[in-house]
């Protein structure tokens, strides 16, 4: 059964985040939920463009990949603008080691971008903090939607500035919606990916595979989905998404227990009721 959370009323919710970013002094997060929303209409932009060259022979792929680097370039400008000490890992641009070496945005411009070049209102781009090899703060911006999740590392996870987040509350597998994703081409992954979704399907309410590994992680953290699990990611896919599902109560591994999430580029997870039990089928040998 979905856990109920009694509603608060908007502005006192507001209020109680205010009070908590005065508190926690989170001055980074405010940087980062900045780039997102600069980034994130240049993207929109570029997105109703794209869905008028859905009908021609060419196609949009050569004006999603510029709107993709042209947004990082949005995000390099506002983040190092801001923290011109920090490195960084970005997916277009690769990597740049900063004069501070224990911190580092990590970001995804674009997660989704199938969808994105299908006109399919669902990606979102990612932005992390890390400090000393740890995730401290993760902004995931869905633009089309107009949707806000961040979280800093102790002080929850948040939707557009009112919201509360919580992993959903359910604990029977069979009433759980799980969400994945299924490797493109001929991904080394395949038949993993065959194996867990026929151990998985018999177990439980549906599959979802939505495309952007970064909202799937938001979808967790606001209880929209039950769990989630996908192999050969990359940093920038999960780093800030991880953040937001442990801030929201739930539970973040590596496939394989005991791995590193991000050098293995795996990722499981789920409320705290059903985590043992998706893990137990999805590592089964
Ligand atoms: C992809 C998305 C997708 C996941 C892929 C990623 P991209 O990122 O997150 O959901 O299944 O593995 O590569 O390429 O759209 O940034
Ligand atoms: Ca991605
Ligand atoms: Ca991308």
């Amino acid at each position: 059964m979905a856990l109920h959370i009694a509603p608060v009323p908007a502005y006192r919710a507001r209020l109680t985040f205010r009070r908590m970013l005065a508190m926690q002094g989170s001055a980074n997060l405010n940087i980062m939920i900045k780039a997102a929303r600069k980034a994130g209409r240049s993207l929109v932009k570029d997105f109703r463009e794209v869905e008028n060259l859905q009908v021609s022979s060419k196609g949009p792929g050569d004006f999603v990949s510029k709107a993709d680097i042209a947004a990082e370039q949005i995000l390099k400008d506002e983040l190092m603008g801001a923290r011109p000490t920090y490195g960084w890992l970005g997916e277009e641009g690769g990597e740049e080691e900063g004069q501070d070496p224990t911190r580092r945005w990590i970001v995804d411009p674009l997660d989704g971008t199938t969808n994105f070049l299908h006109g399919l209102p669902h990606w979102s781009i990612s932005i992390a903090l890390e400090h000393k090899g740890e995730v401290v703060a993760g902004v995931v911006y869905d633009a089309a939607k107009d949707e806000m999740f961040f979280a800093e590392k102790g002080a929850g996870a948040w939707l557009n500035d009112s919201q509360r987040l919580r992993v959903s509350g359910r604990r029977h597998m069979v009433d759980a919606v799980f969400a994945t994703g299924v490797p493109f081409g001929a991904k080394k992954t395949l038949p993993a990916t065959i194996r867990d979704l026929s151990r998985l399907m018999p177990q439980c309410a549906g599959i979802r595979r939505f495309g952007s590994a970064a909202l799937d992680l938001a979808y967790v953290a606001a209880g929209r989905f039950d769990g989630y699990w996908e192999r050969e990611l990359s940093p920038w896919d999960m780093a800030a998404g991880l953040l937001l599902v442990r801030e929201a109560g739930g539970l973040v591994e590596a496939m394989r227990e005991g791995d590193d999430i991000f050098g293995s580029g795996s990722i499981l997870c789920a409320n705290e009721p059903l985590f043992g039990g998706l893990a137990r089928t999805l590592r089964e040998v």
